[in-house]
């Protein structure tokens, strides 16, 4: 049965198929699933324990087992009157420890307090780091610039391309910047080389006058690195290693965003978050719109072979998030083993890709409606905009749906003939149809919103990773490559290296010793 069919055999789809809580509402019925589908995919998630994991992470129980930890990201969010006894610690204090230090720094850049080496006030901040120690800060720095201090600037620099670095200290006065030092490990070989490289700009442009002390502070769990770099304790913001990277922007990872939006609007985003877990805490997995989100994701990828997988933000100021969903759904779900270390023998994540609307249906949205690999689609759409502009919000909102109504219902030969279409024409403007999305309705892009919004693919992110038994936690499949650049490095210098003959060929060649 087709999307159109569904629709044309229950008259009632709509009353069953969406679902709203707290602001957010998701429309569910532009899927290729009938009751009977839902009820299954529940039965699957109930079968493969998620309701069980779900309630271990949220205990503190170590389920990321091969690197022995807890996942505790939900805890960074519970309020200050929390109690979460882990392993015989309340860790609620610890955090609002943090927390607290981090709303009281941002306060005296914020208001112009905290002074540079030469007296100047702070205004200037350059967050280096990678991965979840870049993603995550730049994708909400994008997302609610609306709430940011416009007199304060802010780059974020991880690319190990010294282009990334150049442009970022461009465009910046030593005099007034500060430097973010994220890095949950500090031994992040990206972020380290240009944390040395900022540094040095700073010592070849103050002079003397240089103190380290009122240009960097760090980010991370491991003070010991953090003191060798030079930052003392007192200006490094620590966090736990029950963060893992990809789930830390809420974590001491979030800095830049309390200094950018300020102590109340990033509590409220810490609020949204708060909305999500307690809805998955205590859902009902039958009718639980994240649940739910998670469930369709598993039936397209493992009973539709559909191989990709879109998220497209009706709103402009997420144009990061396609990205940092990116880290967070492929590297937490894109393995190959059980969590047991035996051959997966179903497909795990798909591939996570997209751009804002309107920009997407003038480039790709032609393989969205008549490709030959259908995809599910994520829409993210406000009911109101940011900033009220004549009616650029009324046709984005339309745009918006017209590509939803578009790809589920398409276009039929039938019609197009009845309309007059020459024949020659015709198949070229059928409108296959029947290509899934789900629509997720918000308020108006806000801190809270965003909180919201992270907090349930995060969740998403945990019940795939569940159903599909792999470990979501881990990232074995991102050391080697940092191993073997290692080697590389020294091949470059010109050591005598094992390597194989094709990259022993690129570094010659790049040497110029062909
Ligand atoms: O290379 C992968 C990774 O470990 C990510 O999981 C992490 O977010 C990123 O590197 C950065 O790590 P760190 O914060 O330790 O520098």
């Amino acid at each position: 049965m087709t999307i159109s069919d569904l629709f044309e055999n229950d008259q009632d789809r709509m009353s069953r198929c969406v679902e709203q809580y707290d602001g957010l509402s998701w429309d569910f019925s532009k899927h290729r699933a009938n009751d009977h589908t839902f009820s299954l995919l529940c039965d699957l998630a109930v079968e493969r324990g998620v309701p069980a994991g779900v309630e271990a992470m949220f205990r503190g129980d170590r389920i990321n087992q091969t690197e022995n930890r807890s996942v505790l990201h939900t805890a960074l969010r519970l309020p200050r009157t929390a109690s979460l006894v882990v392993e015989g610690t309340n860790i609620v204090p610890l955090v609002h420890e943090t927390l607290d230090r981090m709303y009281a720094f941002a306060e005296g850049i914020r208001n112009r307090s905290t002074l540079g080496s030469t007296g100047k006030p702070i205004t200037n901040i350059i967050n280096i780091g990678i991965g979840g120690s870049d993603l995550g800060p730049v994708m909400a720095y994008e997302a609610l610039k609306a709430y940011t201090d416009r007199e304060l600037s802010f780059h974020f620099v991880s690319n190990v391309d010294s282009s990334d670095i150049h442009e970022a200290l461009l465009a910046s006065d030593p005099e007034t910047t500060l430097c973010i030092i994220a890095s949950k490990t500090f031994t992040t070989a990206e972020t380290m080389t240009n944390a040395q490289t900022a540094r040095a700009w700073f010592e070849t442009r103050l002079g003397v006058s240089f103190d380290v002390s009122k240009h960097f502070v760090a980010l991370s769990t491991n003070q010991k690195l953090v003191s060798e770099f030079g930052i003392t304790q007192a200006n490094t913001f620590g966090f736990w290693e029950w963060v893992g990277g990809r789930f830390s922007m809420e974590s001491a990872i979030g800095l830049s965003t309390v200094i950018a939006v300020g102590r109340s609007r990033y509590e409220e985003l810490l609020a949204g978050f708060r909305s999500i877990d307690t809805y998955v805490k205590d859902a009902d997995v039958r009718t639980n719109a994240v649940y739910r989100m998670a469930l369709l994701g598993v039936w397209y990828r493992n009973f539709w072979n559909m191989q990709t997988y879109a998220i497209l933000p009706y709103e402009n100021y997420l144009k990061r998030f396609p990205a940092y969903l990116q880290q967070l759904l492929m590297e937490s779900n894109g393995k190959s083993v059980t969590l047991q270390g035996e051959d997966v023998e179903h497909d795990t994540s798909p591939v996570y890709w997209g751009e804002p609307g309107t920009n997407g249906q003038h480039s790709f949205h032609q393989m969205l409606h008549q490709g030959t690999s259908p995809m599910p689609v994520d829409f993210l759409l406000g009911r109101r905009p940011v900033h009220e502009l004549g009616s650029h919000h009324t046709l984005l909102q339309a745009h918006c749906l017209a590509q939803a109504s578009v790809l589920a219902f398409g276009k039929s030969a039938e019609v197009l003939r009845a309309e007059g279409v020459s024949e020659n024409l015709i198949p070229h403007k059928v409108m296959p149809g029947n290509r899934p999305s789900t629509l997720i309705l918000f308020d108006s892009m806000s801190p809270y919103v965003l909180g919201q919004l992270v907090s349930m693919y995060e969740h998403v992110t945990l019940i795939q990773g569940l159903i599909w038994g792999v470990g979501s936690f881990d990232q074995w499949g991102v050391e080697l490559g940092k191993v073997v650049a290692g080697s590389i490095v020294q091949a470059l210098a010109g050591e005598e290296v094992e390597l194989d003959s094709s990259t022993a060929w690129a570094v010659a060649h790049l040497k110029n010793d062909d």
